[in-house]
């Protein structure tokens, strides 16, 4: 049995150097999640992270405890927890949307759906991120 942990959480991240903090933030993560089995995907919009996690229960409480503390964000909520049947991520992955606002607002409203919605709106978000993610770059 799985367990997943998909959440929204706002930046904190000064526009000046997003993209140095977040190839900071992928660096430590694609060999951390290698070694704990974790697979997922982290979207950026320019405004919020959504970040899909899935492995053991144990890794995913690990993970959490560190991502839940981060500076670098806040405003963490939750849109989906607990045993999941499958992984539904090969690999970990970044989709970075930052410069596209168009993008960004797609999330965004998906996001804010997904947070207040039904299972299916929290599928419909999962799907987005694996579509916008780059496979195998974990
Ligand atoms: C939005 C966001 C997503 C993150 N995702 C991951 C992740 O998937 N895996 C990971 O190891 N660290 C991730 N981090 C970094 C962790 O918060 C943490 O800095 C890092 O794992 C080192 O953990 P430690 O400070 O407990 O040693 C993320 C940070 C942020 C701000």
């Amino acid at each position: 049995m799985f367990a997943r942990w998909f959440y929204i959480s706002t930046s904190r991240l000064d526009e000046i150097d997003t993209e140095e903090c977040i190839r900071e933030i992928v660096n430590v993560s694609i060999p951390r999640n290698r070694s704990l089995e974790v697979t997922g995907a982290l979207l950026f919009t320019g405004r919020n992270f959504v970040q899909y996690l899935e492995g053991t229960p144990t890794a995913i409480e690990e993970l959490k405890a560190s991502i839940l503390q981060d500076p670098r964000h806040e405003n963490v909520r939750t849109i989906a927890s607990g045993e999941y049947s499958h992984r539904r991520f090969v690999t970990w992955s970044l989709a970075y949307a930052g410069p596209s606002q168009f993008v960004a607002n797609i999330v965004d409203r998906a996001s804010e759906d997904a947070l207040q919605g039904s299972g299916e709106q929290i599928e419909a978000l999962a799907q987005l991120l694996a579509e916008f993610s780059i496979r195998g770059r974990s």
